[in-house]
């Protein structure tokens, strides 16, 4: 039989592949590589360079951070950049020669290089609760030819633990380090951690009937 909300899923998988599509030399979201996707889907044909995100790897909940995004090589005449942090809870801010776009960093016009390198500073705002995010980054090294051609992208990413970081979730159930009680077990990551995997669980078997 078919499902009633299969037709809905498609909907929504739809409208995500079609928000990002607008390119420009002035600033886009959605190629940072969090969605899998970086800048090269569309700038062909230059070297790639090599890009890294610097800054702090731990964080107090809600301290804010000083990041750094350089990218090195490549057709080196100008380059932009997509900044993407995976907790909605944290808050990135731009720095000179950026601005933020949803929830996103990019450029705000194609950044001339200095020398063989080209640095993006922004912060970012950790959320007041701990959790472990990650910071996604993709640099374009372009040609300056305001064409999508000879330039090349490339992308990183950083962990950030803020606080204590996420409670890791023991992936065997009952098995080794599962604690089976004791402490680990007064704690409420289990909860969690158990309804989370009850889930998809749960949603198979109404898939199934
Ligand atoms: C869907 C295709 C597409 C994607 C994805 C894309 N761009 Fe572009 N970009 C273009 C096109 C087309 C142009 C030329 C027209 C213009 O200037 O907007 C361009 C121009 C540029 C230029 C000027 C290039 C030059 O040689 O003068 C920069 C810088 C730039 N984009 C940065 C980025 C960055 C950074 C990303 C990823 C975070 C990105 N673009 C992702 C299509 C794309």
């Amino acid at each position: 039989m078919r499902h009633p909300l299969r037709g809905a899923g498609v909907f929504v998988v739809a409208l995500l592949g079609a928000a990002p599509a607008f390119a420009t030399s002035t600033g886009i979201t959605g190629q940072s590589g969090k969605d899998g996707v970086t800048c090269s889907t569309c700038h062909k044909g230059g070297e790639m360079p090599t890009v890294v995100l610097e800054g702090p790897t731990t964080l107090e909940p809600g301290a804010t951070g000083q990041y750094t995004f350089i990218i090195r090589g490549g057709a080196a005449k100008t380059g932009g950049v997509g900044i993407a942090v995976d907790s909605t809870a944290a808050n990135l801010q731009a720095g000179t020669g950026m601005k933020k776009l949803g929830n996103e960093l990019t450029h705000t016009a194609p950044q001339a290089f200095t020398g063989t390198e080209l640095r993006f500073n922004f912060s970012l705002v950790a959320p007041s609760t701990d959790v472990t995010l990650t910071v996604f980054g993709a640099g374009n090294s372009t040609n300056a030819d305001q064409g999508s051609d000879g330039d090349r992208a490339a992308s990183t990413k950083l962990s950030v633990k803020v606080g204590n970081g996420s409670p890791v979730v023991d992936p065997v159930p009952g098995g080794e380090g599962d604690g089976g009680g004791g402490c680990t077990a007064a704690s409420s990551a289990p909860v969690w951690a158990l309804a989370l995997m009850a889930l998809p669980l749960a949603a198979r078997r109404r898939r199934q009937r």
